[in-house]
């Protein structure tokens, strides 16, 4: 439904230029896709260009046949579409109601009738009926995230697209918000950026995962797995003492009783011969992935 080719952003602050996207190619069908990548990699950028809020240098998306560089195809493409950006401005004196309200309006709904039977219907959809009468200063983390979504569904988009929103949630908060998002993905597509590996595991079908304005991988969670087979393993230090060499990255520690035990990732653990090969996990391909395109992670 989305296909993406060679495009490229760089951003001129200050006299000096910053590459964000690197010539990105990506194939996004429907469900829910998930975009993974450190700090800076290119993610709100990529999302901003589909959201039509910042224009690439070069480069081509279209999203269900319609190009996003025709004025035409833009506008078609606004009309299918809900962003949840990384930092959304509450009006802490507005109630829920009246603030998804006042975000319809400014997407050109006009009709109050029908503009109030959706404001109603998304803040059910969100979990936050009982509350749409409450101003936003006393919602907690977790409520905000989802006004931000209940904005970004008025439109009843076809396209939703969601940059780190569970950042910052308490687990019980981003496992509801994770729910949510997978309960609205079942009839749209639904783009979600995130650090927290976890999270894609549980939830996309695929993944992309971007580095410094580049896309190293693109598949499923379970192939990104199954890339680290033979390049994970675990490590009982008894003395506590020795820190498992650079050329392999501690993915984790442990205390055990008979000494801490070290997760590694790495190209061989052969100068540890008392290591046990461990079955990966998606963090684990993760840190392998990022290894291998040349990223030194520096973990301990
Ligand atoms: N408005 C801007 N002006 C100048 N540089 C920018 C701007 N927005 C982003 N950048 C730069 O572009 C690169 C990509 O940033 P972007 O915000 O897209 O990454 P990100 O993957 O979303 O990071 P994070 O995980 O921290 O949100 C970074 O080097 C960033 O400093
Ligand atoms: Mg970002």
């Amino acid at each position: 439904m989305i296909e993406i080719s060679k495009l490229t952003k760089t951003y001129h602050t200050n006299g000096h230029a910053v590459r964000a996207l690197n010539g990105i190619d990506l194939h996004i069908g429907t469900g829910m896709f998930g975009l993974l990548g450190p700090n800076g990699a290119g993610k709100t950028t990529l999302m901003r260009i589909l959201a039509g809020i910042v224009n690439p240098n070069s480069g081509e998306v279209h999203i269900d046949n319609h190009a996003l560089a025709t004025e035409a195809g833009k506008q078609a493409i606004k009309s299918m579409l809900g962003y949840l950006p990384q930092e959304l401005g509450l009006y802490p004196e507005l109630t829920a109601a009246q603030f998804v309200d006042y975000m319809a309006i400014l997407k050109g709904m006009d009709d109050p009738q029908t503009r109030h039977s959706n404001v109603e219907r998304v803040l059910d959809m969100v979990g936050l009926g009982q509350s749409a009468g409450r101003k936003l200063k006393g919602f907690s983390g977790g409520m905000k995230r989802r006004v931000g979504i209940a904005q970004a569904l008025v439109n009843n988009p076809k396209l939703l697209i969601v940059d780190e929103p569970t950042a910052g949630l308490d687990p019980e908060e981003r496992i509801r918000f994770r729910n949510l998002l997978v309960r609205l993905a079942a009839d749209r597509t639904v783009i979600l950026s995130t650090h927290i590996v976890e999270d894609i595991a549980q939830t996309c079908r695929n993944i992309a995962v971007l580095a410094h304005g580049e896309v190293i991988f693109q598949g499923s969670p379970a192939e990104l797995i199954q890339s680290a087979v033979g390049h994970v393993w675990t490590l009982i230090d008894p003395d506590s003492t020795e820190k498992p060499n650079h050329d392999l990255t501690v993915v984790s520690m442990l205390h055990l009783a008979e000494g801490i035990q070290y997760r590694l990732v790495g190209a061989s653990a052969d100068t540890y011969p008392a290591a046990q090969a461990a079955p990966p996990g998606l963090e684990d391909g993760y840190v392998w992935l990022m290894k291998n395109a040349g990223y030194a992670i520096d973990t301990v």
